[in-house]
C-alpha cells in the first residue's frame, strides 16, 4: 500500500488514505476502508467500559470487534484498554482487512489479534473462532445492529458484555414507525424524551433475545449523541435470569396532552385514558423498562476516566460526569421547555429547577440525553407547582 497518511486517536497510530481522512460530507468517491473521525467519542468511551470492565475480572479479556472498518476500535482496547489478552478482528470488506493489518503492524500488535474476513454472523458463530467464548463484542455497525445481536450473544462467555452501536436513531425514535417495528419489533413513539425511548427498545429487543437463549441482562451504561445510541449490556445465563430480564420488557403510557408517562409490565392491562387528565394515552413497544445505568459501573467509569490518559478531554468527562449523576434518578426525565410551554410561562434555568426540586424534598439530576432535561423522582403535579413557583417568583412585582 503506498501513500498512506498517518493520523492519531487516543493513544493509537493509524495509517489510511487520503480519501478516508477527508470530512464524510466530502468523501466521494467512497473510500476503500472506513473511518468516522467523529465517532472518537463513541470509542473514547468504550475504552473506558473495557478498563472497568477488565477490573472487574481481573485482566486477560478477549475481545471481538466484528464490524470493525480500519480496526481502530479494537487497536485502541489492547493498547489502552488495560488487561486485554487479544482481539478477533474481522470486516467483511477485504480492504478493511488489509489496513487492519497495516495498523496492527504499525503499533506493534500482530502478535496480540487474530484477524479474519467474514460476514460477522458467521464470525461470531464459528467456535473455532469464538473458542471458549468472548469477554466482550462489539457491535458497531452501519445503521441497525439487530440482525448481529443474537449471533453476538451466542458467542459471549458466560457474564459477558456486550455492546451496541445503533445509527439507525431515525427509526428508533419514532420518525419511521414501520422501519422500527419491522427491525425491532417495537412501537416508536415520539415524546420529548425520545432518545431515552430509542435506547428502550433497542435494550428490549436486545433483552427479548437474550431471554430466547435463557438469559438475562443488565444494562450497565447507556448514552446518546445525535448520530447513534450505544448501551453496554452485561449477560447472564440461566432461566431465573432469563425470568428476571422479562419482568422487566413492558410498555410506555404517554399523554401528550398533560405529560404523564408511565412502564406497564408485559401482560398487564395497558390503561386506554390518562388518570391524571382523561385523554387518549399512546404507547410505545415492547421496550426496556428497567434501570438503563448501573450506578457502580457508572461511578467506575468516572474513576477510571479521572485515572487515565483520557482525563484532558473535557467533553467525555462532561457526558461521563452527567451520566453518573443521572444514573441514580429516575425513569424518563422532563423538559423545561415543554413544562413551561404546558404551563404558557417562560422557562426558568436548569440549575433554578433543579435546587426548587431538591429544596421541595425529591431527587433532582440534569440529563445528558438532552441539555434542558432533568430527571427527578416528583410527581408531575409537584413538578409542575414547583416549575410555577420560580416563574412567579421571577415575575417583576407591579
Ligand atoms: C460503522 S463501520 C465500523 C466502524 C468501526 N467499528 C470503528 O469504530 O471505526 C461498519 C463496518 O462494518 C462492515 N460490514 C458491513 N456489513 C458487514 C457484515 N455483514 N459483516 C462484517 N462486516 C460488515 C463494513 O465494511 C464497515 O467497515
Ligand atoms: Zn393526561
Amino acid at each position: 500500500m503506498s501513500n498512506l497518511i498517518e493520523t492519531r486517536e487516543g493513544l493509537v497510530r493509524l495509517l489510511l488514505t487520503p480519501q478516508a481522512l477527508k470530512p464524510l460530507a466530502e468523501r466521494k468517491p467512497k473510500p476503500c476502508v472506513f473511518y468516522n473521525p467523529e465517532a472518537s467519542l463513541n470509542r473514547d468511551v468504550a475504552v473506558l467500559a473495557v478498563r472497568v470492565f477488565s477490573r472487574r475480572k481481573g485482566g486477560d479479556l478477549r475481545v471481538c470487534d466484528p464490524l470493525a472498518g480500519c480496526g481502530v476500535r479494537s487497536i485502541r482496547f489492547l493498547v489502552e484498554g488495560v488487561g486485554v489478552k487479544e482481539a478477533v478482528i474481522n470486516d467483511l470488506n477485504p480492504n478493511a482487512v488489509e489496513f487492519i493489518r497495516v495498523n496492527l503492524e504499525a503499533n506493534g500488535l500482530s502478535e496480540k489479534a487474530m484477524v479474519f474476513n467474514l460476514d460477522a454472523r458467521e464470525l461470531l458463530l464459528r467456535r473455532d473462532i469464538r473458542q471458549d467464548g468472548f469477554d466482550l463484542v462489539d457491535v458497531d455497525p452501519f445503521g441497525s445492529p439487530a440482525p448481529f445481536i443474537q449471533p453476538a450473544l451466542l458467542s459471549l462467555k458466560r457474564g459477558g458484555v456486550l455492546a451496541v452501536t445503533s445509527t439507525d436513531t431515525a427509526s428508533l425514535s419514532g420518525r419511521y414507525p414501520r422501519t422500527c417495528l419491522r427491525r425491532y419489533w417495537s412501537k416508536p413513539l415520539k415524546t420529548e424524551y425520545y432518545p431515552e425511548v430509542a435506547v428502550r427498545i433497542l435494550l428490549g429487543f436486545i433483552a427479548r433475545n437474550c431471554t430466547m437463549l435463557n438469559r438475562g441482562l443488565k444494562p450497565l451504561f447507556s448514552h446518546r449523541t445525535t448520530q447513534y445510541i450505544r448501551v453496554y449490556i452485561e449477560t447472564i445465563r440461566g432461566t431465573i435470569a432469563a425470568d428476571k430480564t422479562l419482568d422487566k420488557i413492558g410498555y410506555l403510557n404517554h399523554c401528550f396532552n398533560c405529560l404523564y408517562r408511565r412502564f406497564t409490565v408485559l401482560g398487564e392491562e395497558i390503561a386506554s385514558s390518562c388518570p391524571n387528565c382523561g385523554s387518549r394515552l399512546e404507547l410505545a413497544g415492547p421496550l426496556w423498562i428497567g434501570e438503563i445505568f448501573d450506578v457502580e459501573f457508572c461511578n467506575q467509569m468516572v474513576a477510571e476516566y479521572e485515572n487515565s490518559h483520557l482525563t484532558d478531554d473535557r467533553e467525555l468527562g462532561r457526558l461521563i460526569e452527567t451520566i453518573a449523576s443521572e444514573s441514580s434518578g429516575d425513569v424518563t426525565y422532563y423538559i423545561i421547555d415543554e413544562l413551561a410551554s404546558f404551563l404558557k410561562v417562560s422557562p426558568p434555568s436548569k440549575n433554578a429547577v433543579l435546587e426548587k426540586l431538591r429544596e421541595m424534598g425529591y431527587n433532582a439530576s440534569p440529563t445528558h440525553f438532552n441539555g434542558k432535561g432533568f430527571r427527578t423522582n416528583a410527581p408531575l403535579k409537584e413538578i409542575l407547582n414547583g416549575l410555577s413557583d420560580i416563574t412567579r417568583s421571577l415575575k417583576p412585582t407591579l
